[in-house]
């Protein structure tokens, strides 16, 4: 087969999956929408063109399908799972290409920080993408996006920081949005896997912190 024509298969899936992705969350604004996948698949791909390691079609197709299976958006865990696997026995890859996808999108979640080890490069780097989407100025706007849908407030001085929690207490526990940032967000930095990452999380990171010195200075009517 010569490069056009698998160039040509490898589109025809990318294509797929997105127009599956697209209709699949054209209705969350809890910050988990297409533009948040489409976003997380660019940097991905960015962390790959300068790393240069692993596959990119696993790591753009579990890109794309990393919140598919999202507990947020399915009544069930159950229902999310299947949902994944019916599309990706539609899809003509290797078996054990799906199973890698699989892999990925399980491994990757945060869950209140009681998550699973990384077991291979492309979820490394599919991991690092998502939550450098969390992070910066799109991370400040995802946080207060989120705790507005849950109506939880921007700040409360008197809601305290809470310094781990079960994946139960990460959704439905008391917080604010500006808690979150100490809850998980300025928490990412440490926890990228690649180097590229790392690098690109630094400004997004200061960029948060810079922010939050606003905030306390707006809130606590500071004059300029
Ligand atoms: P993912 O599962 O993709 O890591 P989440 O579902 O945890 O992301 O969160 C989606 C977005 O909402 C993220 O940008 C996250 O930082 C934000 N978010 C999650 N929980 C909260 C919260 N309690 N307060 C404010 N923002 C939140
Ligand atoms: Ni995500």
């Amino acid at each position: 087969m010569n490069g056009k024509k698998a160039g040509g298969l490898v589109e025809q899936l990318i294509a797929k999956t997105e127009e599956f992705v697209k209709q699949e969350m054209s209705t969350d604004s809890t910050g988990h929408d297409w533009f948040h996948i489409d976003r997380v698949r660019k940097t991905a791909l960015e962390i790959w063109e300068i790393e240069k390691v692993g596959d990119p079609l696993i790591i753009e197709l579990a890109a794309l399908l990393h919140d598919i299976s999202d507990e947020k958006l399915h009544s069930t865990k159950e229902e999310g799972e299947e949902k994944l696997t019916s599309f990706l026995k539609q899809l003509s890859l290797e078996e054990s290409k799906k199973h890698q996808i699989k892999e990925i999108i399980e491994t990757i979640s945060f869950k209140g920080g009681n998550n699973h080890s990384i077991t291979s490069v492309e979820a490394a780097i599919v991991q690092d993408a998502d939550r450098l989407d969390a992070i910066g100025a799109i991370g400040i706007a995802r946080a207060f996006a989120y705790g507005g849908k849950k109506g939880q407030p921007i700040y409360d001085p008197s809601i305290s920081v809470r310094k781990s929690m079960t994946n139960e207490e990460y959704r439905k526990g008391n917080s604010s949005s500006i808690n979150h940032f100490y809850e998980k967000l300025l928490k990412l930095k440490e926890k990228m896997n690649t180097t590229t990452g790392r690098e690109i999380a630094e400004r997004r990171h200061a960029f948060m912190e810079d922010f939050l010195n606003e905030f306390y200075n707006d809130w606590n009517g500071k004059r300029q």
